[in-house]
């Protein structure tokens, strides 16, 4: 083997229990939103434990949600620090790189928090609260799931922070684990909204005719 050649081992360290954990976690959390969402969509599951009352509800949901993401960033945190290192990502450079992707990550994260508000951000549509109108402002104009990708770039910015190779394929894991949530959720809230939208219409049109 050449000597600037690592194998991959040295680039990733497969006996750390902690990299599978870290990818258990990752999975974890959309699986169990997706789960306990669709459950209060068609059982109102989560409004009924709260005494029908589904805003108190979501907000419940949020905060787990919340909490399940530091558990999982702290999880992550623990694998990368178990994974060797590599030398080209301890430059000044990779730094600075690592600093602006986190940057981004967490403006993406917090802005598409601030326009959407808590329950538009946390699954409000499955608990029957709907936005009045679709937000098309920033964060949602350079990026149509600015939570995800936000989440995927802080994900990329901390492996190369740590310098950690076993970084990029958490991250990887990451993306291809939102991108299955994304196409799991998003026909479902587009038919959440669609269902609205007749009913608001076919309300209008008996306004047009008791009039
Ligand atoms: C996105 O919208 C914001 C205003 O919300 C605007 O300032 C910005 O220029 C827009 N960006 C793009 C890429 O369209």
């Amino acid at each position: 083997m050449a000597p600037f050649q690592p194998s991959v081992d040295q680039l990733v360290d497969l006996n750390q229990k902690s990299l599978f954990i870290s990818a258990l976690a990752i999975a974890f959390n959309p699986l169990f939103w997706n789960i306990v969402a669709r459950q209060e969509y068609h059982n109102k599951v989560l409004t009924k434990l709260f005494g029908g009352h589904s805003q108190t509800a979501c907000y419940a949901l949020a905060a787990t949600i919340f909490s399940l993401g530091l558990l999982r960033d702290g999880l992550y945190e623990r694998a990368l620090r178990d994974q060797p290192s590599y030398p080209l990502l301890e430059t000044l450079e990779a730094k600075y790189l690592a600093y602006a992707l986190l940057a981004v990550g967490n403006i993406l994260v917090v802005t598409s928090t601030w326009a959407l508000g808590i329950t538009g951000t946390f699954l409000g549509d499955y608990f029957g609260i709907l936005m009045d109108d679709v937000v098309t402002g920033f964060p949602f104009n350079v990026t149509d799931a600015p939570m995800y990708h936000g989440s995927t770039c802080s994900f990329l910015g901390a492996a190369i922070l740590y310098g950690k190779p076993a970084g990029f394929l958490l991250t990887g894991w990451v993306y291809i684990v939102y991108k299955i949530a994304l196409g799991y959720e998003n026909p479902f809230t587009a038919g959440i909204y669609a269902k609205r939208d007749r009913e608001r219409a076919a309300a209008e049109g008996n306004d047009k005719k008791s009039r």
